[in-house]
């Protein structure tokens, strides 16, 4: 192991210490290969040394090439890491299908070893927190409401529970919440579950009981009461407008309101049948505005403050037609990045007439 001053960084260091800012946040875990990417967001971080290790690792070559005026995101979508992912996250997905299946009627015990054994498979394969965004953010077009869904809110409510440093007992709570927090839907009828249109209000009312009904239906089973309470308390918000009971603040379980807020990020950011994913800038930026009256607000902090690094070196349409890439994040304007424009630099925080419409 050796200290490394971060100009000198190269692809294929391997970190060999948790990367931490000086406020505490997880930068890159120990492991780390680094890539281009990395190196910028360490360095975006104002760091001055880190610890790697002594030996470098050969980083993916279909990573290394540079492919002319590719992004970010078309070039990693061409990695053979991706490919994978995209396979056994699909494969995985259909399987969720057939134990929930089961389970609902009872043909199969709720075991929950078992059921998240494939999420942490997923999580190394993308290469940890530093790495399972820049899957997930690339998977937006894929509309398997509930069993991607379950995977994905599993992923981001694991990632959320470990950028909050909680202990590794806790991680696989808000794990396992968060792949079985919707199994009530199974228990719903499928022409509301299927729909491909907007759903009414009546149908919207009616849709809540899934919260209930998956309760009901795992209540007696020999599993952790938190992750109970994850099927239970997803939809409820700290203001009390959440429900099905309307609990208000602390009375909410601190693993569900992890995994409350993968949901919404989740929900939002993916495609729909009758809507397209939404930019997940807008969705980080409407947190900012009201997630922190809703939300936990250390969990909401440690989710946007984190998220947002995901992003560095990324490109962005901006909403005057240009394109460029995500060099800087501002710490008090979440949502709003210093962008690089060819050669020019935009400041998103003072510029307010423009935003972000979509990663590229
Ligand atoms: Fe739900």
């Amino acid at each position: 192991m050796k200290l490394v001053s971060v100009d000198k960084l190269e692809p294929g260091m391997v970190v060999s210490e948790n990367i931490y800012t000086i406020d505490d946040r997880l930068v890159l875990p120990k492991g780390t290969v680094l890539e281009e990417k990395d190196i910028a967001r360490v360095k975006a971080h104002s760091l001055y040394n880190i610890f790697v290790e002594d030996q470098k690792k050969a980083v993916a070559p279909n990573k290394q090439t540079p492919k002319g005026e590719l992004s970010y995101a078309e070039k990693l979508r061409q990695t053979e890491e991706f490919i994978k992912f995209k396979q056994h996250i699909e494969e995985n997905a259909e399987r969720l299908e057939e134990s929930f299946r089961m389970i609902a009627n009872d043909t199969m015990p709720l075991d929950i070893d078992k059921l998240t054994e494939p999420v942490y498979n997923l999580f190394v394969e993308a290469g940890g927190t530093s790495g399972i965004f820049d899957m997930l953010h690339n998977l937006r077009d894929n509309s398997d409401a509930v069993y991607m869904h379950s995977l994905n809110v599993s992923l981001i409510s694991n990632t959320i529970a470990t950028w909050m440093r909680l202990s590794n007992d806790e991680i696989q709570l808000a794990t396992a919440g968060g792949l079985i927090h919707d199994i009530g839907k199974m228990l719903m009828p499928s022409e509301l579950i299927n729909k491909t249109t907007p759903l009414t209000e009546y149908e919207q009312k009616a849709m809540k009981d899934h919260v209930v009904k998956g309760y009901e239906l795992i209540k007696g089973k020999d599993i952790d009461v938190h992750i109970k309470n994850c099927v239970l308390m997803h939809h409820e918000m700290r203001d009390g407008s959440g429900y099905p009971l309307a609990l208000k603040n602390d009375k909410i379980d601190p693993i569900a309101s992890i995994v409350t807020v993968a949901n919404v990020y989740d929900e939002m950011t993916s495609k729909r049948e009758y809507r397209d994913a939404i930019c997940p800038f807008t969705v980080i930026e409407n947190f900012e505005k009201e997630g922190i009256g809703k939300f936990d607000p250390h969990v909401i902090m440690t989710f946007l403050t984190n998220i947002v690094n995901t992003f560095i070196s990324n490109r962005v349409l901006l909403s005057n037609g240009k394109s460029g890439d995500i060099i800087f994040i501002n710490p008090d304007h979440l949502s709003r990045p210093v962008i690089k424009c060819g050669m020019e630099f935009i400041d998103l925080a003072s510029k307010r007439e423009l935003s972000i419409i979509s990663v590229v």
